[in-house]
């Protein structure tokens, strides 16, 4: 018996040193040092999330016995919970699922407009568009999809009961649960929306004051809400009390969404996106979100040059993905909406051939995105969370769920507890013309009633031998596809290990603006220099993205969470490493 121990000993330590001596840290050490940041590694399932409640609610899914998507049902209530500024049940998202058997599904339950949505309900009589209406208060929302997505999720694939999944989130609600600094600086910068938006005292102590580090937060109006669902499934939330209570709260605010709106909600399954990449396959979300769809035609031209030959960060490799980056995103405004009212030439978008042609016109001087230009996209908000997961079995989850902006659109629904989305600004509200940050929308992503607002939500999985290898995606509105680009790149060009790849500093390009943005240390002074004389304007701004990621050796997995953020990787049976 002693002796089988040792030899399983010695095994997880062979598994591990091939994971500790990758060949590619030695250079990405020089490059980006991460000290402190975890992966955590594990052969019966890793978690990793935006908040450590979740994450360990996830874990002892796993433990029980649930699967993959068992625990991406409890994490994603959780988050409605823990982390109030993006997780919901409120707003929406998307859940790509990989089974042990290498089947895909995807699961869109992205918000819709309300039936009594019109193209121009944010312009005034002038048709100029109406300051923060469809960003602020009750008419920003879009009919929630979150209830509907994991309970559909979970009626597919899902393996211990139902109410099992959700009850941790009651609990959590009912009990409450330990605020941290991050939370507690979140909370206090609410104080003086409180005014307009009432529901948001919930955030605060009874006396009005803002929440400590340390303190507790307790939700009973959550928790009930949550109680309701755990009870009677979707019905517990698009019909009877708290489908009651957010007509109630619509009428009050003047918003839009009505009782047959909810009980119309349908969560949808659709085929994933799904592209190669030097020998590896990428399988991402489809329209409505833009994520996967943009993310394969950036890979598709970057695969026609050889980038791993390059130094790391050199300006070739950065002009390179800055001007594929141009091309995609230019083609996210004109083409890309919700497929089920407007055709998308997707197969033409998604093909080599295409990409190739759309490579023929980058030269080693900046295009001009202006130029290229003819319909434009608006600019997104940034407050959405992701998390990925893995069963011992290899059944596989990359979810993205978002409010859209931090706290959604700041209405809490009297008596229910949760938050609403803004996702309604995810639409052109005004096709053709420059939002206030310069952007513009294309006619395919209008708004109609029923209709989903585009995203560019990315959960995606990458697979290598019909294995999955990596599991991934982050929010940050259009720096989403951006941020995953580079994950990959970073991982299959430059071989960093998963701790570098996510620490590693982040550039951004979305045509329009025709800005370069980045973080404060993502390029070096050199760097900067070249860039701007083959004509690139370059910003630096806060940090971009929150990613969690997944990467699976073996019979191994292991997990990282962004460090930028506050977030959780853990495992069953978890095994620790610091780089
Ligand atoms: O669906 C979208 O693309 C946006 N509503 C996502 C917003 C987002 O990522 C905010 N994150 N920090």
């Amino acid at each position: 018996m002693k002796a089988v121990h040792i030899r399983i000993d010695w095994l997880i330590g062979i598994i591990l040193l091939v994971f500790i001596c990758d060949p590619a840290m030695s250079r990405a050490d020089d490059i980006y040092e991460n000290e402190g940041v975890q992966k955590v590694c594990s052969e019966k399932g890793v978690v990793v999330s935006a908040s450590r409640y979740a994450t360990k609610a996830g874990i002892r899914i796993l433990e029980r016995g649930g699967n993959a998507v068992d625990a991406a049902v409890t994490v994603g209530f959780v988050l409605s919970v823990t982390y109030p500024t993006a997780g919901n049940i409120g707003g929406g998202g998307f859940m790509l699922i990989r089974t042990a058997e290498g089947k895909n599904s995807f699961v869109d339950f992205r918000e819709k407009a309300p039936m009594a949505a019109d193209r121009d309900m944010y312009l005034d009589s002038n048709g100029e568009i109406i300051k923060d209406l469809s960003r602020v208060g009750h008419r920003a929302s879009g009919v929630p999809g979150t209830v509907a997505g994991l309970y559909l999720a979970h009626k597919i694939h899902g393996s211990l009961p139902w109410k099992e999944l959700v009850d941790p989130a009651v609990i959590l609600a009912q009990e409450g649960f330990t605020i941290d600094m991050e939370m507690a600086k979140s909370f206090y910068g609410l104080r003086k929306l409180r005014e307009n938006f009432p529901g948001l005292k919930k955030f605060a102590r009874d006396d009005g004051k803002p929440l400590r580090p340390g303190y507790r937060l307790f939700q009973p109006d959550l928790a009930s809400t949550l109680r309701r669902i755990a009870n009677n499934g979707p019905n517990g939330f698009y019909t009877g009390k708290t489908a009651e209570l957010i007509s109630e709260e619509m009428k009050r605010g003047g918003g839009l969404i009505t009782k047959e709106d909810l009980n119309r909600y349908q969560a949808l399954i659709r085929n994933p996106i799904e592209g190669d990449y030097r020998g590896y396959h990428i399988i991402s979300a489809p329209p409505p979100s833009s994520g996967g769809t943009t993310l394969i035609e950036i890979m598709n031209m970057l695969e026609g040059y050889p980038l791993g030959s390059n130094e790391f960060m050199s300006v070739n490799v950065v002009q390179t993905v800055i001007e594929c980056e141009r091309r995609a995103y230019l083609d996210r405004s004109t083409y890309l909406g919700d497929p089920d009212f407007v055709d998308i030439p997707l197969s033409r978008l998604t093909s080599k051939k295409y990409a190739e042609k759309l490579r023929s016109g980058i030269t080693t001087k900046a295009s001009s995105s202006k130029k290229m230009y003819k319909n434009r996209v608006r600019s997104e908000k940034e407050e959405t969370t992701h998390y990925s997961i893995i069963d011992s079995e290899g059944n596989s989850v990359s979810t993205t769920t978002t409010l859209n902006g931090s706290y959604g659109s700041k209405v809490v629904v009297k008596g229910a507890g949760f938050l609403l989305n803004n996702e309604m600004d995810d639409f052109s509200v005004k096709p053709g013309v420059p939002n206030m940050y310069g952007l513009l929308g294309g006619s395919a992503n209008a708004i109609e009633p029923g209709k989903r607002m585009l995203s560019s939500m990315a959960p995606t999985i990458v697979t290598h031998d019909d294995k999955v290898y990596l599991i991934l995606g982050t929010p940050g509105g259009a720096t989403i596809i951006t941020s995953v680009v580079q994950i990959i790149l970073d991982i299959i060009d430059f071989g960093l290990s998963p701790v570098e790849a996510v620490s590693t500093p982040r550039y951004h390009h979305q045509c329009l603006p025709d800005i370069v943005y980045h973080e404060f240390d993502a390029f070096t002074q050199r760097l900067k220099s070249e860039l701007e004389e083959k004509g690139y304007n370059l910003k630096e701004r806060s940090f971009i993205g929150d990613v969690q990621l997944i990467m699976v050796k073996g019979s191994f997995a292991c997990g990282v969470s962004d460090p930028r953020m506050e977030g959780l990787a853990s495992a069953v049976k978890e095994i620790s490493i610091k780089q």
